[in-house]
């Protein structure tokens, strides 16, 4: 018996000691220490002994059982530490391998811009209003006293679905969508920035799809030295407190009177030079004081209300604040020339 149980506890240390797998020392333990296993097996043989040899057998059965034990338990934390190596290695990190460059973007030249000038207005009081990019005749033309066959339409040649809807050529069409929801009653301040379009042909100052930012200020007693002092300021804030501006007598049907105004040359500060065309200012917008028609076809009285408008074009501004010489940078999206905005 004594050999039986020793052969028993040799093999299957032998057995533990050759497994590479926790299944398979579970296994091991199982069928070793069992309640059918071979040690309870010659155990169950006991009653043959004698009372002397009882005791003794009885004592290496249970050291055997701890021998098996003690081996299965130690198999099974290598197993484990093993199984931990392994995966500590699989998992390792080589932090001396160089980084992969991550691609930071930016926002577009003309995005920049529009937030610039937005960010300016809010500061003065200003909030920012939407239309539509597909814009009926009535809004685009009609309600910006330009009634049809207006000589001054074809200074905005459209693109027309019908003869009724457009896409619009200019954001003045939300100065009206504006008034009406206002319903006569102000103070109106707003900056209305967006997409219009013409049927212009494109070459390095002229698309056929630009963007614009139009400005309204409705209120009892507003008046052209309003519109003077927040353009200057916008001009000092935009291109610099060294800039000022001037404004000429225009014509635009939805203002009376209406100006162009310029912004000094950065460039020659006012001596003249090739980029203002030896003038020594630069023509940055239009604007004027809100034609009285305008105001009553969308509900204001004019005796009551007056305001200022203007609207600008944004690829210029970018392109006067940058040095851009071809508009169609903006919509070409070769990266060269859009990672130079990158902290704009
Ligand atoms: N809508 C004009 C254009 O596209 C720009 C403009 C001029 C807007 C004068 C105005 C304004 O609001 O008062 O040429």
């Amino acid at each position: 018996m004594r050999e039986q149980l020793e052969a028993l506890r040799d093999d299957a240390i032998e057995k533990i000691e050759q497994a590479q797998e926790k299944k398979v020392v579970q296994e091991i333990r199982v069928k070793y220490l069992g309640k059918k296993g071979p040690v309870t097996e010659v155990l169950r043989g006991m009653g043959k002994l004698s009372p002397e040899e009882r005791p003794v057998i009885g004592q290496l059965a249970n050291d055997v059982r701890e021998a098996i034990g003690k081996a299965i338990e130690s198999k099974m934390e290598a197993l484990e530490q093993a199984e931990i190596h392994r995966k500590l290695q699989e998992e390792t990190i080589d932090v001396t391998l160089p980084g992969r460059p991550i691609l930071k973007g930016g926002a577009h030249p003309l995005t920049a811009t529009i937030t610039e000038v937005e960010d300016l207005f809010i500061g003065l009081g200003f909030s920012v209003a939407e239309g539509p990019q597909i814009e009926t005749d009535y809004y685009n033309f009609e309600a910006l006293n330009l009634p049809k066959d207006h000589p001054a339409r074809d200074m905005q040649d459209s693109f027309y679905f019908t003869d009724e809807l457009l896409l619009r050529t200019q954001t003045s069409p939300v100065q009206a969508r504006t008034m009406e929801k206002y319903k006569g009653k102000g103070p109106i301040k707003i900056i209305c920035p967006g997409k219009v379009f013409r049927r212009d042909d494109d070459d390095a100052t002229h698309s056929h799809q630009f963007m614009q930012i139009e400005g309204l200020y409705v209120d009892h007693g507003v008046r052209m030295s309003d519109l003077k002092g927040v353009l200057q300021a916008f001009a000092k804030s935009f291109f610099g407190e060294e800039r000022s501006i001037r404004l000429r007598p225009s014509f635009f049907p939805f203002t009376e009177p209406s100006v162009e105004v310029d912004v000094s040359c950065g460039i020659c500060h006012g001596d003249g030079c090739r980029v203002c065309k030896q003038t020594g200012w630069i023509e940055i917008l239009g604007a004027g004081m809100v034609h009285p028609r305008v105001l009553e076809m969308s509900g204001f009285n004019p005796n009551e209300y007056s305001g200022f408008a203007f609207g600008m074009g944004v690829e210029r501004l970018a392109m006067l604040k940058y040095g851009i010489d071809d508009i169609r940078h903006f919509y070409t999206n070769d990266r060269r020339f859009l990672a130079q905005f990158k902290r704009v």
